[in-house]
């Protein structure tokens, strides 16, 4: 018999992702669903799942376990949510305005606008009004069922502010239930101050930022945003070269408008991930096919720039990419913080099935930012990371469409969220 603190008893579904990560092809397909499912852990990690008569036979709950009735609830492994820009001040609201009157994403980026905005913004910000933005976005995002995020600066440029960003990421993380996985990406546009100076500003990030951000252990990956007018693929190999130097894992944005051929960089730089991909090109899906570099797709960009183009996630997967979904929670091309509406885009506009889009908000989420080995599924060993929503079914993810907030969310093992409320102490 093993032992267990916490059980969650009857669920209608258990989807627990359960298998081999990351999931490729036909794998994807299978999400291992437990009908009327237990699950127990005990310390944080799950000790069993499976049926109610397994559950009698193997597992002992202590006396004073927490009970938590699953009876007409589906249950999920957490959302892992692989890619946000989570730590940034301001609002762009404005510039959306724009946009809707004809103005394009990169029309406002050759303006000043764009990624400058934010930056001017978040520069403005102190350390504290940062952390707190990143707090309420973090309640947001775990009422729907998100137990980890990869959080990005990006939005500082120069030493202070992309620090400043990096340690509200930190700070933020220590307070909150929702594990952050830290990205450094000072390589996300080129600051003001060296708009005709780009060798300048490389430099700045390979001898200065990159060493102190390494030197205060402020994060785990370097992102580069390798696209027309920001860094090219030269660029953006030297800089990933010098971070990976500095030891930190490599992430690409990666074909995110313009096929340069970022996906091809992100597997030969031994990247855990190229991100966005909507213009990726045959040989990029060549290049990620069964190589160990992630397809990070985030159907939220297409969808709030209202563009058709799509990444092509149908030839990702069929081709064997490892791929995942996530928001890119920013504010100018993706304004998403729900993990559920993220799934639906998959489903709706990227043309998944909800099996497909189900392992890739868990498993394979996990995978991109190689958090697999603690969560992203439902099985002994793993965090008891679970989020319950209150569905006839898991199809109805999709199928019931729109936003989507989860009845109960355990992290590690502790109830976070309460019948719909928030409900851990900071
Ligand atoms: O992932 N592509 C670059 N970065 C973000 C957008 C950031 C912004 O517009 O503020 C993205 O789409
Ligand atoms: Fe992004």
């Amino acid at each position: 018999m093993v032992r267990a603190d916490l059980v969650v008893a009857g669920c209608r579904e258990l989807v627990t992702c359960a298998g081999p990560v990351p999931k490729r092809g036909s794998d994807l397909r299978d999400v291992s669903p437990v009908e009327n499912g237990w699950i127990a852990s005990r310390g944080g990690r799950i000790v069993f799942v499976g049926g109610e008569d397994a559950f009698r036979r193997e597992v002992a709950p202590d006396a004073d376990a927490v009970r938590i009735d699953g009876s007409g609830l589906v249950g999920l492994p957490g959302f892992v949510d692989s890619h946000t820009h989570l730590p940034f001040a301001g609002d762009r609201s404005g510039e959306f305005s724009l946009r809707l009157q004809g103005w394009t994403y990169q029309e406002l980026a050759a303006r000043g606008m764009g990624i400058r905005t934010t930056v001017r913004a978040t520069r403005a910000a102190s350390a504290a009004e940062l952390e707190a933005a990143c707090l309420e976005r973090l309640d947001r995002m775990l009422l729907r069922g998100t137990t980890t995020a990869e959080a990005k600066s990006g939005y500082g440029l120069n030493l202070a502010d992309e620090l400043k960003q990096l340690e509200a990421i930190s700070a933020a993380g220590r307070r909150h239930p929702v594990t952050l996985v830290p990205t450094f990406m000072g390589a996300h546009e080129v600051p003001e101050e060296y708009r005709t100076n780009k060798e300048g500003y490389i430099d700045l990030l390979i001898h200065e930022i990159l060493p102190a951000v390494r030197h205060q252990g402020l994060a785990r990956f370097f992102d580069v945003f390798c696209e027309e007018g920001v860094f090219s693929v030269e660029e953006s190999e030297r800089l990933v070269q010098a971070a990976r130097g500095a030891g930190l894992g490599i992430k690409v944005h990666a074909d995110e408008f313009a096929p340069l051929g970022g996906a091809e960089l992100a597997v030969k730089a031994g990247a855990v991930s190229a991100e966005h991909l909507i213009a990726v090109t045959d040989e990029g899906i060549r290049a990620l096919a069964g190589s160990p570099t992630a397809a990070i797709l985030l159907p939220g960009v297409s969808f709030f720039l209202r563009q058709d183009k799509r990444a092509p996630a149908r030839s990702l997967i069929d081709a064997g990419a490892a791929v995942a979904l996530a928001t890119d929670l920013n504010p100018g091309s993706s304004m998403i913080e729900s993990m559920p509406f993220i799934l639906q885009l998959g489903v709706f506009t990227l043309k998944m099935n909800v099996e497909e889009a189900v392992n890739a908000v868990t498993a394979n989420g996990a995978y991109a930012i190689r958090e697999d080995g603690k969560v992203g599924r439902l099985e002994p060993g793993l965090a008891m990371d679970v989020a319950l929503f209150d569905l006839p079914n898991y199809l109805s993810l999709a199928y019931r469409m729109g936003d989507r907030q989860a009845v109960h969310v355990l992290k590690n093992g502790r109830r976070v969220v309460t019948d719909g409320r928030l409900s851990y102490s900071a």
